[in-house]
């Protein structure tokens, strides 16, 4: 067997232990896939002496992730501290000057600077991964990259933040307050550090300015997305769209127009029970419109520990 593909982790939160934990408990199965050990050499976080219900005292500790990504013994560098600037794009830059691979779970930093990233990694003969940066555990990008490469893709939908989704349907199903719908979301690991980002529409947001990019081949354009959060949808409004047969959900629409990329991520009324009506909880959708394929739909966790560690695990493998 060839020699470890040796991990640096920047940033033990949900994400984080999620990988750790992967990478520990499945050691062997990764291994078979991939043709090689996947071992973790160094870990870094904010605060040392956080209990983490993972154990990392096996690994190498540095309290700067810029540190940790230049380390020798780093191959890839795991980047699941967020944020779109500070030390996240900090850290990727130097990971990529220092020749190291990237994985990212951080749609903020790319739909900010990853069209710079992405063209520092290229001159670099390195790759920057991102398949948990949009819509969790759904593999939306491989599906766009790899098994949509022979279509061209006419639209691009979705249901893409668990925090919106989890709030819009558990205050209508369960009868529950605002309060205490965005504490159990809190509780779920779905929340952003600021969650002004999920509430907001900005984290679907940057999510839809990535996928477009890879769907339409253009440059990541957030500032393009036409972008209204759910803050003022209230339970009147959820309750009256059910009378009326609908569900109101945060929906993003990218499509390529004779006016060039249009894309929004706005409140809608959806059929109840359409597809996208009958999306419960931290659930992601998208929705891809392809001229040979036709319509795939993908469904599945958008967010929390295990979901998105899945998807990191997949981008470190196919490096691996
Ligand atoms: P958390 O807030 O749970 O964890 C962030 C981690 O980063 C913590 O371990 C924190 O340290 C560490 N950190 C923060 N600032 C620094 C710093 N200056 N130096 C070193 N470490 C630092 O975030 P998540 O795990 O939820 O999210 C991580 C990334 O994954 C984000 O980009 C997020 O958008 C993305 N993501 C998250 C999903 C989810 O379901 N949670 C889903 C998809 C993507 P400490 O623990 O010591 O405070
Ligand atoms: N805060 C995000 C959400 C995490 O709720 O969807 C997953 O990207």
């Amino acid at each position: 067997m060839t020699d470890p593909l040796r991990l640096g982790i920047a940033g033990l939160g949900t994400v984080g232990v999620g990988v750790v934990k992967i990478v520990q408990q499945k050691a062997d199965l990764l291994a078979a896939r991939s043709g090689r050990p996947v071992t973790i050499s160094a870990v870094s976080a904010r605060t040392k002496s956080k209990n983490r219900d993972v154990d990392i005292s096996g690994y190498a500790w540095e309290d700067d992730p810029v540190a940790l990504a230049t380390r020798d013994d780093v191959d890839v560098f795991v980047e699941l501290v967020g944020g779109d600037e500070g030390p996240a794009k900090d850290a990727t830059e130097a990971a990529i000057a220092a020749g190291k691979d990237v994985v990212t779970a951080n749609k903020a930093m790319l739909a900010h600077h990853g069209q710079a990233l992405a063209s520092a990694a290229e001159a670099a003969g390195r790759v920057i991964r991102f398949e948990a940066a949009v819509a969790g555990g759904i593999p939306v990008i491989k599906a766009l990259t790899e098994g949509l490469a022979g279509n061209e893709i006419s639209r691009v939908m979705g249901v893409m933040n668990g925090t919106c989704n989890y709030i819009l349907t558990r205050m209508q199903s369960a009868g529950l307050s605002y309060d205490e719908v965005f504490e159990e979301a809190n509780q779920l690991g779905y929340l952003e550090a600021d969650p002004n980002l999920d509430v907001g529409g900005i984290d679907a947001g940057h999510k839809l300015a990535l996928l477009s990019s890879i769907a339409f081949g253009t440059e990541v354009d957030f500032d393009g997305v036409a972008l209204e959060g759910i803050g003022q949808v209230t339970i009147e409004d959820i309750n009256q769209a059910a009378e009326l047969g609908f569900r109101i959900k945060l929906l993003g629409v990218a499509r390529m127009t004779g006016r060039g990329l249009e894309q929004r991520m706005t409140p809608c009324l959806v059929p109840e029970n359409s597809p996208l009506g009958q999306l419960e909880g931290g659930t992601n959708m998208v929705v891809l419109d392809g001229d040979a394929v036709g319509q795939i739909v993908l469904r599945g966790a958008g967010a929390g520990e295990g979901p998105t560690a899945s998807a990191v695990m997949a981008d470190v493998l196919d490096i691996a």
